[in-house]
């Protein structure tokens, strides 16, 4: 039988604030962002990121964000993105004092050197050389590890991509222990017959149920690569409430595909999106929370949600 169950990773308390300009946004906004999105069925939650907060200042509360969610449960889980093992070190110290904070990781790398660069301060080569005790590591002390490539079809400072490294860095992560490698167009210009075709490279060395689609849509392409992504076998798609989020290091890119947008777009269509513990992922809730942290954080743009809101 065919699986056509998705799976949303929600990345907006994540990707989506890590690029907020001004104020830093309070620690009690961002858990009641993480428990509203847990409520409106979302089942796994990227709670922040153990990155320096000389390069990223809004992640830098992530230790007391995970101690004050409320929403914890079975089968939820709320991620963390760790850089290096400098990040790992003081996730497990934290973890020595609250081992239920979280159970899984987030690693990344990227497809170009010019980004990873940008992004990380290194090449390619040295980032995937320094993650693989990252890695190993965070295994032995009973995390799940998620990996990350960027850039995978545009890279902001070096063009377009060799899909052929986008598989070898892929395939890299998972032969390093990563349950899973999500495929990211940071920039947010990728079109759907590019990501076929990058989607379908990648497949020559990982399986697709170990793939991840994680689209920005500063193009509006978003919504069309994830079914075009869903269409070539991939069932995880990331996606970010209010359609938040950019990275620092991807000039002029926007958030990512909006949740409830995805949500919007998959409705009475031959998917289900998997919800924690079988119940649905509500639109109506990600959509009134997608209008309250867009309001939070003073975005005056009427967003989709606020029209999903007031259909009849
Ligand atoms: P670096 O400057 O090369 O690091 O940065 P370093 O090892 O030389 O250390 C410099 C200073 O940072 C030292 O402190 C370290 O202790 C400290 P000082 O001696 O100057 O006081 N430091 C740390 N502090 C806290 N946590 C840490 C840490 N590591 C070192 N983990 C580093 C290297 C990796 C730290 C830096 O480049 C960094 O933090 N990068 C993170 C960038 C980031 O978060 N980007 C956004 C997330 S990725 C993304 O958005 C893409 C994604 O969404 C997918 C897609 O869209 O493609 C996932
Ligand atoms: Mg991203």
């Amino acid at each position: 039988a065919k699986n056509n169950l998705v799976n949303i990773v929600e990345v907006g308390p994540r990707d989506g604030l890590q690029n907020e300009k001004g104020q830093v946004i309070p620690v009690g906004v961002k858990v009641e962002l993480i428990d509203r999105l847990v409520d409106a069925g979302l089942s796994t939650v990227e709670a922040g990121s153990f990155v320096s907060p000389k390069w990223v200042p809004q992640m830098g509360g992530t230790p007391d964000v995970l101690k004050q969610i409320r929403s914890r449960r079975p089968n939820v889980h709320y991620p963390v993105l760790v850089p290096n093992q400098r990040g790992l070190d003081d996730l497990l110290s934290l973890l020595d004092s609250h081992p239920a904070l979280t159970d899984e990781i987030a690693v990344f790398t990227s497809a170009t050197d010019a980004f990873n660069k940008a992004n990380l301060n290194c090449t390619v080569a040295e980032s995937l050389q320094k993650l693989q005790s990252v890695v190993s590591t965070a295994k032995e002390k009973g995390l799940r590890v998620r990996g990350y490539v960027s850039v995978v079809v545009v890279c902001p400072y070096s063009g377009k991509v060799d899909y052929r490294k986008v598989r070898e860095v892929a395939k890299e992560l998972v032969d390093m222990g990563c349950y899973e490698v999500s495929l990211g167009d940071t920039v947010g210009q990728a079109r759907p017959h590019e990501v076929a075709e990058m989607l379908e490279e990648v497949k020559l060395s990982v399986p697709v149920h170990q793939l991840a689609g994680h689209f920005h849509d500063t193009y509006g392409t978003a919504v069309a690569n994830v079914l075009k992504a869903l269409e070539h076998g991939v069932r995880t798609i990331d996606a970010s409430v209010g359609g938040l989020g950019g990275c620092p290091y991807s000039p002029g890119a926007t958030g990512n595909v909006a949740t409830e947008d995805v949500l919007y777009a998959l409705q009475d269509s031959p998917y289900t999106v998997n919800g924690a513990d079988d119940t649905p992922v509500s639109l109506e809730k990600v959509a009134s929370i997608g209008s309250w942290i867009s309001q939070a954080l003073g975005r005056d743009t009427v967003q989709w949600c606020d029209v999903i809101l007031s259909l009849p």
